[in-house]
């Protein structure tokens, strides 16, 4: 019996041999282990068996029984971890993506309301011909203040409360600060082009300003600039009126006050009839009902002449929107300091865009 026992032992192991598929490791299972199997055969063999044969034989074939049960249990996880195996080295698969998938349920993928707006901007002047340049936060003073004819002693330096660089690399020739305005990329962008030419500057300008819902010390301007002959305060009221009502997707109440900036002649503040109360007065626009919304004047030649361009010839327009004012306006927002926030509660409200 005991030799029989070891026969079937080693007739399941060729059995078993080779074989790659899960479904005829079962079969072989119950082809040993089965009613019909040798194994329920001998068992069946000792009902006229002694006592004593009874509790000798039984032990044997229950030890014999285990061997099979562990032999196929190795043999199928053989099986599988192969499987794995063969499934890792074909195909690549993100162990991550189902997490990711998860997420996105809460999670969105739209553009802060400050790109969003940019892009639309930039979208509505390049259709007006525009060109969009970029430039340096850490900049000199000559593209900040110099060139825009504003020498050190100017009063005017004092608007802009400045952040100065007093590093090694900002020395009393070459002084270097945080832009405190995108109007220095009217300068790099003239010395680098020959008119006519028409460009716009989106980008963060630095102040050290004190913080209220209407003033951050990192904010967003969007500055312009066209250069060509015979461009008059007409065409620049032209652009900008046509490019609020593109932005506000409404025609915009505007009215232009006198506004002094050294690099324009004549300068004005462009405002816009409040947004968020209406023209009532609220918190965003100080209780007057208007928004200064846009800085704009005609180039100073001085400016023209830093940058490499005969004023007799050539003139034309310079602006600068605050571009966190206008994300305000547009979405009723009452409080700049939302915008800068990481408050995704406040930021998932903007999911469409
Ligand atoms: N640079 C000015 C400011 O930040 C705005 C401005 C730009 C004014 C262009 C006139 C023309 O205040």
């Amino acid at each position: 019996m005991s030799h029989k026992l070891d026969q079937l032992l080693d007739e399941l192991k060729k059995d078993l041999s080779g074989v790659t598929q899960k479904e005829k490791v079962l079969d072989i299972k119950s082809k040993y282990l089965g009613k019909k199997g040798p194994i329920a055969d001998i068992m069946s063999g000792l009902k006229n068996a002694s006592l004593e044969e009874k509790k000798e034989i039984g032990s044997k074939v229950n030890i014999v029984k285990d061997q099979i049960q562990d032999l196929i249990t190795h043999k199928l996880s053989e099986i599988e971890s192969s499987e794995i195996n063969e499934t890792l080295k074909t195909s690549q698969i993100d162990i991550t993506y189902r997490d990711y998938v998860k997420q996105t349920d809460t999670m969105h993928a739209g553009f802060h309301p400050l790109s969003a707006i940019k892009r639309e901007i930039e979208d509505i002047f390049v259709s007006m011909g525009f060109e969009v340049l970029d430039g340096p936060h850490i900049e000199e003073e000559f593209y900040n203040f110099d060139a825009l004819n504003i020498p050190p002693s100017h009063p005017a330096r004092d608007m802009q409360d400045t952040f100065w660089f007093h590093d090694k690399d900002s020395t009393e020739e070459k002084k270097r600060l945080l832009r405190t305005h995108t109007s220095c990329v009217q300068v790099r962008g003239m010395l680098k082009r020959k008119p006519p030419f028409r460009f716009i500057v989106p980008g963060k300008v630095f102040r050290a300003e004190k913080i209220d819902a209407s003033h951050e010390a990192v904010f967003h301007q969007v500055e312009g600039m066209l250069v060509d002959k015979n461009i008059s305060v007409a065409n620049l009221i032209y652009f900008m009126k046509v490019a609020l009502r593109e932005i506000f997707k409404k025609d915009v109440e505007v009215r232009l006050r006198p506004g002094f900036f050294p690099f324009v002649e004549p300068g004005f503040e462009l405002d816009v009839k409040c947004l968020i109360c209406g023209g009532k007065g609220c918190s965003v626009c100080k209780q007057s009902g208007w928004l200064e919304l846009l800085p704009c004047g005609m180039i100073h030649p001085n400016v023209l002449k830093a940058g490499k361009i005969d004023p007799e010839i050539w003139n034309g327009f310079a602006f600068g929107m605050g571009l966190d004012r206008l994300v305000m306006m547009r979405f009723g927002i009452d409080d700049i300091r939302n915008i800068h926030g990481a408050d995704l509660r406040f930021i998932n409200q903007f999911k469409s865009y």
